[in-house]
């Protein structure tokens, strides 16, 4: 007999939709309106009028370069100089010059022969771990890692682990534990994106030249925020991993990502990588913009010393509360345990006129809800201050403090 698939897929779809429902780990999209500096409006339907803004505190835009005149001005002279999109693949006829510029850029500041362009940090992750391994390899990854990473090595031929998170002892005991024939493959992230600390990679290089693994890092929450020129966690902590996979669509204020890499696994991604070859390659302004972005975060260094004066505000303020977490990047995580309270927290925020979105399972792990706190460097000091006093002040209100004394 012949299935029907539409009762088939609605049925799959409708008890998708209700177990998530039913568990309260429903996303719920909305339409904001941008201003340029770090507020945001909800959309109404009524298209004149715009709900009252909140405080942005929960962008990846760290530097606040997303809607920085200068660099929209930027953005419209490599239109002006290269036309709207690209056009076809690299592999084709998308190359242009200004793509080839972001490369070089890219080698010269971080510090490697090649680097591939991609139209995402997701499609980066998923080319890099789906060309390079086959089912003879072995993948470890950090127990945190982002999902771009942890799908595509679920979906890729070889067999993965993963480690404790930032564990070193677990990583090297898992590592041990390996075939000496089969090549090996460590992923971590390098700022973790739901914790904001900061992986250990002297110790994670250590443990990979002492097991002749190699070693990937994903530093999506790094590029522009650590390091002196802003070029990272590698430039930070001094390490050169074998591949760094860094993205455009956080501290750079644009979109897209690259993987650096040696000459030959340079050529490699080219030749085979299917996110590479069969894409359409970023629109040229768009390369254009981000080379213009790059020597922003390496020339206007006090982006990053804002950073660093905001994280001190609100240190000073929440650091008695138990769910508070410490870290030296700009994601400031807040645990607040169940989903629900999670949502509470962040729903007397937006009351008061910030936004700070409540992360819940399946995006960290289970009982660890929270709020994640982003800074930017486009905050100012008085609006976190704002934030961190309605913060306490929930607690207080609440007699949740749990810690707070
Ligand atoms: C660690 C990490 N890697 C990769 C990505 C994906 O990057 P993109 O947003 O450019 O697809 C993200 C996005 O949140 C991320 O946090």
């Amino acid at each position: 007999m012949m299935s029907d698939s539409k009762i088939q897929f609605d049925a799959k779809i409708q008890k998708a939709l209700t177990t998530r429902r039913e568990k309260g780990l429903q996303r719920s999209t909305q339409v904001f309106s941008h201003f340029s500096d770090n507020r945001i409006s909800l959309s109404t339907s009524n298209a004149t009028a715009e709900s009252t803004p909140y405080i942005n505190f929960s962008s990846n835009d760290y530097l606040g370069l997303a809607r920085e005149p200068e660099l929209i001005s930027a953005w419209q002279q490599g239109l002006n100089l290269y036309g709207c999109g690209s056009s076809a693949s690299p592999t084709v006829t998308g190359l242009s010059m200004a793509h080839q510029s972001l490369q070089d850029k890219l080698c010269e500041w971080l510090g490697y022969p090649r680097a591939v362009l991609f139209n995402s940090g997701f499609s980066a992750n998923q080319a890099l771990l789906f060309t390079l391994l086959d089912k003879h390899d072995h993948l470890i990854q950090d127990k945190l890692n982002h999902a771009s990473l942890m799908e595509a090595g679920m979906l890729s031929p070889a067999p993965m682990s993963r480690f404790k998170h930032n564990d070193m002892n677990d990583l090297s005991c898992k590592l041990a534990a390996l075939s000496l024939s089969q090549a090996k493959l460590v992923v971590s992230e390098g700022v973790f994106s739901m914790d904001g600390d900061v992986a250990p990679l002297n110790e994670l290089s250590h443990q990979c030249q002492k097991h002749q693994a190699w070693l990937a890092i994903d530093d999506a929450h790094g590029l522009g925020v650590l390091g002196a020129s802003g070029a990272g966690v590698t430039e930070l902590l001094g390490i050169k991993p074998n591949i760094l996979i860094v993205t455009f669509g956080k501290a750079v204020g644009l979109s897209g990502a690259a993987i650096l890499c040696d000459e030959s696994t340079g050529e490699f991604l080219n030749q085979f990588a299917r996110h590479y070859v069969y894409s359409t390659a970023m629109p040229p302004a768009q390369a254009y913009a981000i080379s213009y972005a790059i020597t922003m975060i390496q020339q206007q260094t006090w982006r990053r010393e804002k950073l660093i004066e905001l994280a001190e505000i609100l240190h000073e303020s929440l650091s008695t509360l138990s769910g508070y977490r410490v870290t030296n990047t700009a994601i400031k995580p807040l645990i607040c345990g169940s989903s629900q309270q999670a949502i509470d927290l962040s729903s007397y925020l937006k009351q008061k006129g910030m936004w700070v979105g409540a992360i819940r399972p399946p995006t960290v792990p289970a009982n660890s809800a929270r709020l994640r706190i982003t800074l930017s460097s486009c905050h100012s000091p008085q609006q976190v201050s704002r934030l961190t006093q309605e913060i306490i002040q929930y607690y207080q209100l609440n007699k949740k403090s749990r810690g707070h004394d």
